[in-house]
């Protein structure tokens, strides 16, 4: 198939990895969604003009050499890597077990690794291209779930560390932190009213963000217009990490210097 190069994205098959991989078809790219649930995968494969759908679990690199392979017989060396396979746990520290621990990291960190470790080579030799790894404002600050917070904090580090690392292949990595987002990762808290209050209240936007908030971003830095940007984080999260957030006291804070005293 004659294409400009392919783009693979995990977690392809639901919420920010979806809409990741219909915004970079936009572009020319085909598409190798790869995603644990092989059927949702291929339901989004089905709505992309080039596009071939893996059912594969990022922690398995004998299942995603052989998915990355097949991509780029297919369509070509892989000009885009987004890595957006994600899961979490809610638990605080203690109340989470080891296996509930290494579960996290080993999705969100070491899939990530996985899929680098598969990619870097190939995209190196098609001449470089652009990386962009999804982490969260949870790496940023805390969220109250340790082992996703330090899978996150993980991924920004990551990616700052292989900026110079990939350079001299011609390789970008960047990472998209999103703030709260509808997807299939908390429509079980965002669909608890007062979470969902809370969210919009303390998002200066004043509203959820959409995957394709997302997308949009990452877009943005698997392109050429992000041509000089290499080992930074975009925060997309409609200011929720920008601002102390007072509550009510908000108000009087605002208004404290007109008042008498
Ligand atoms: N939704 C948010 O508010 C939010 C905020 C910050 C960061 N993120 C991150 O965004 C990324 C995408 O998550 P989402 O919010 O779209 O959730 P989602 O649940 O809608 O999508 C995650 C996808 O990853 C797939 N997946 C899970 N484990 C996998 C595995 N081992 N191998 C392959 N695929 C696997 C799931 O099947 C699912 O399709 C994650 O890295 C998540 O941590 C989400």
């Amino acid at each position: 198939m004659d294409t400009a190069g392919c783009a693979v994205v995990t977690g392809a098959g639901s919420g920010i990895g979806r809409a990741c991989a219909m915004r970079l078809s936009e572009s020319g790219l085909a598409l190798a969604l790869l995603d644990a649930n092989g059927e949702a995968a291929e339901k989004a494969a089905a709505e992309l003009p080039a596009a071939a759908a893996f059912g594969v679990d990022v922690t398995d690199e004998t299942q995603v050499a052989d998915a990355v392979r097949e991509a780029a017989q297919r369509f070509g060396a892989p000009k885009v890597l987004v890595n957006a396979a994600g899961i979490i746990v809610r638990k605080t520290l203690l109340e989470s077990s080891v296996e509930e621990w290494r579960r996290v990291l080993d999705v969100n960190l070491t899939g990530y690794f996985i899929l680098l470790r598969q990619v870097i080579p190939l995209m190196a030799a098609g001449g470089g291209g652009s990386i962009v790894q999804i982490a969260s404002i949870a790496g940023h600050t805390g969220y109250g779930f340790s082992s996703y917070t330090a899978a996150k904090g993980g991924v920004l580090a990551l990616t700052r560390q292989l900026a110079a690392e990939l350079a001299k292949d011609g390789i970008r990595i960047n990472s998209v932190s999103p703030g709260v987002v509808h997807s299939g990762l908390n429509r079980d808290t965002l669909s608890n009213s007062a979470i969902h209050a809370a969210t919009v209240a303390n998002t200066p936007l004043g509203r959820i963000g959409e995957p394709d908030d997302i997308a949009r971003a990452v877009a943005f830095l698997a392109s050429p217009d992000a041509g000089y940007v290499t080992g930074t984080d975009l925060v997309a999260d409609g200011g929720m990490i920008s601002t102390i957030h007072w509550g009510p006291a908000g108000d009087e804070l605002h208004s404290f210097h007109t008042q008498e005293r």
